[in-house]
């Protein structure tokens, strides 16, 4: 396939950013979203030109780092998967795929794709999480009978991976959605 990609680039925070376009061939399906950027990041440095930041690390849905912001769509066109599970069968031969970061305020952008989520920190900081003494006498919580009702919304908040793009998702670039875990990537809905 060939593609034509517009990427936004930003040297740095301070910086003004916007966005260049780069033209792909021998794109293959089978490819991984970001498999595709690797190629363009070694083409480039091949060029003696600046390598595209992106954040990565698991490249397995499980992480949350992979933040882009595909076509104007957190994660992408697929539905319930992050960006890094993305593949290039997803698009056509000739299509024009834009790329940013994520998009929200509370967001800022550090460097090209790479966003500052450490607002996410403060929100668990200011109190997202408790911490209890379990030791002793605590019942065994298998043993307490939970509504499947509420057993399925816990496990949808505990499915939250942290990668932010409900807030980038939401109008308002709501951070709050977070802390409901109720975002497209872990429950489904958004
Ligand atoms: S709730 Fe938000 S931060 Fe958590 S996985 Fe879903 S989209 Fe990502
Ligand atoms: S790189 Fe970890 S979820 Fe995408």
């Amino acid at each position: 396939m060939k593609i034509y990609l517009k990427i936004w680039r930003q040297k740095d925070a301070a910086s003004k950013g916007k966005m260049v376009d780069y033209t792909m061939e021998g794109i293959e399906g089978d490819m991984s979203f970001l498999e595709m950027l690797d190629i363009l990041n070694e083409d480039l440095i091949t060029k003696g030109e600046e390598p595209i930041e992106f954040d990565h690390d698991c490249r397995e849905g499980i992480c949350g780092t992979c933040s882009l912001q595909i076509n104007g769509r957190p994660h992408g066109p697929d539905r319930m998967i992050t960006a890094c599970q993305l593949h290039m069968r997803s698009f056509n031969d000739g299509d024009t795929i834009t790329i940013e970061p994520f998009r929200a305020k509370a967001f800022p952008v550090i460097k090209d794709l790479i966003i500052d989520r450490t607002a996410f920190d403060r929100i668990q900081q200011a109190g997202g999480y408790i911490s209890v003494n379990t030791s002793g006498h605590t019942i065994d919580a298998n043993t307490i009978p939970i509504e499947k009702e509420n057993a399925d919304d816990s496990f949808y908040a505990a499915a939250c991976i942290g990668c932010g793009a409900c807030v980038a998702a939401c109008k308002n670039a709501s951070a709050m959605l977070f802390t409901s875990a109720k975002g497209p990537a872990s429950s489904g809905k958004g």
